[in-house]
């Protein structure tokens, strides 16, 4: 299946200078949607996670639905304000400027296999945080899962060495 033909190139979103690509595109067609969540599993079976952490907002829609494809559990990474318990947060640098991530400080046990997952990697900052929160909490960081890479950015050079997935390259 062409994927890259489900996903949209929106320029100068959010800002100027900025192409961004849209998975809504992707998640409305029901085969692509489909398609992609099967090569997804399969290609990250193997890494054997007991749990899969996603980042707000798009990573939790494909976390999720690796999660169940695996039979794994999943753990909501947020923004700064949202999740009700006690927190570990981490600040980290976007493309397009800052942010703030938190995780449950109870939603993980140290020693766990953890899976970290996104829709996209750009520069990295977002992984790189979400990892440095799991990593702090004594988790068996197994590898990091996205659909789309944007190569130029090497957001890869700057994650931990783990297996490091991505569905499409650009
Ligand atoms: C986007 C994307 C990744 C991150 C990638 O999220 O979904 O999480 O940026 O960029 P990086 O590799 O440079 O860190 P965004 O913060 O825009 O939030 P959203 O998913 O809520 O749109
Ligand atoms: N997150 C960071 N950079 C992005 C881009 N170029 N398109 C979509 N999401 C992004």
């Amino acid at each position: 299946m062409d994927l890259k033909s489900l996903i949209r190139d929106i320029p100068d979103f959010p800002k100027p200078g900025i192409l961004f690509r849209d998975i809504t595109t992707l998640l409305r067609d029901a085969e692509g949607l489909r398609y992609i969540t099967d090569l997804f599993a399969e290609k990250c079976v193997d890494l054997r996670p007991e749990f899969v952490v996603g980042m707000e907002s798009r990573g939790f829609i494909f976390g999720s639905l690796l999660a169940y494809k695996l039979g794994a559990g999943f753990i909501p990474v947020r923004k700064k304000g949202k999740l009700p318990g006690a927190v570990y947060s981490i600040e980290y640098a976007l493309e397009y400027g800052k942010d703030c991530l938190e995780i449950h400080q109870d939603a993980l046990q140290a020693d766990s296999r953890v899976l970290i997952v996104d829709d996209l990697i750009a520069t990295g900052g977002t992984a790189t945080a979400t990892a440095d929160l799991i990593v702090k909490i004594g988790c068996e960081l197994v590898g990091f899962g996205f659909i789309i890479e944007l190569q130029d950015l090497q957001g890869r050079k700057n994650l931990p060495d783990v297996p490091i997935i991505s569905l499409v390259q650009y």
